[in-house]
């Protein structure tokens, strides 16, 4: 719950990547959404708003704490046109519900078997409808990263940087074609995000990781020590997609 309430507080980048991307999406009174890796459901939040009562968001994460996060925001007047689920790429609402748009903000990295997962997507949209997803362009970690959880051990290294499957907007734009999809959108721009110290890096990725990483271990005090006073800026090479299921098919 921690970490999850960390990343509630942390996200401002995915957030707002994820709202222009919405945005671009234009998803309007009476649509149906999915958001898939919903997070603490800032997204959701603003897309229930958007379709009003004759619409409907699905809002799904496989972190239980996430979505007790993302409950847990609700006023006591909750909107009764959004649902948080717990669920994954593999088993969200599909049977039953077809939706205009789904949106994925900073999770198509995290899913290892993205084909099955895309065309478990791409066969939950109706026709016309809209796929949207931010990443990143193959990046690089920052050095600071791997030298921070390479010190908290090999299993933790495992858990966290290696258990993100990068691709490239190359590698998206082929694998949507051969399923079917159009490429509406397939951009990527640098973006720098700034943290204004060590504790706020450190913080970041502990909410992005989960919570796999003890914040507190004295092993990553030497990167406390080393950076301490600096602030710190990180260059990555952002994506954002829209695919859109053909009309006529
Ligand atoms: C960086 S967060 C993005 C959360 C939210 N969309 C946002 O923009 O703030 C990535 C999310 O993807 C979720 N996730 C990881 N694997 C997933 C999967 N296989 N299917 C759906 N969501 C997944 C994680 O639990 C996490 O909440």
């Amino acid at each position: 719950m921690e970490a999850a309430i960390c990343y509630s507080q942390t996200s401002t980048v995915q957030q707002e990547d994820g709202m222009k991307l919405l945005n671009q999406m234009n998803p309007k009174e009476g649509d149906v959404l999915l958001d898939l890796g919903c997070g603490t459901g800032f997204h959701a939040r603003d897309v229930a708003e958007r379709v009003g009562e004759t619409g409907r968001v699905v809002a799904v994460d496989p972190d239980r704490s996430r979505i007790e996060v993302a409950k847990n925001a609700l006023d006591s007047n909750p909107p009764t046109n959004l649902q948080f689920i717990v669920a994954s790429d593999k088993d969200f609402p599909a049977d039953d519900i077809k939706y205009d748009y789904v949106l994925s903000s900073c999770v198509v990295h995290w899913i290892k078997d993205k084909e099955s997962a895309f065309k478990r997507i791409y066969n939950s949209l109706k026709p016309g409808g809209k796929f949207g997803f931010t990443s990143q362009d193959d990046p690089k970690y920052p050095d600071i990263l791997i030298e921070m959880l390479q010190l908290c051990g090999p299993q933790v290294f495992q858990e966290t940087a290696q258990s993100i499957h990068w691709k490239s907007a190359s590698y998206y734009k082929e694998l949507a074609e051969s399923i079917g999809f159009e490429v509406t959108l397939m951009d990527v721009a640098e973006r720098t995000i700034s943290f204004p110290d060590i504790e706020a890096f450190i913080n970041f990725f502990y909410g992005v990781f989960h919570g796999k990483f003890d914040r507190t271990l004295p092993a990553i005090d030497g990167i406390r020590e080393k950076y301490k006073g600096q602030s710190l800026m990180v260059t990555v090479p952002r994506l954002s997609a829209i695919l859109t299921k053909p009309l006529n098919i």
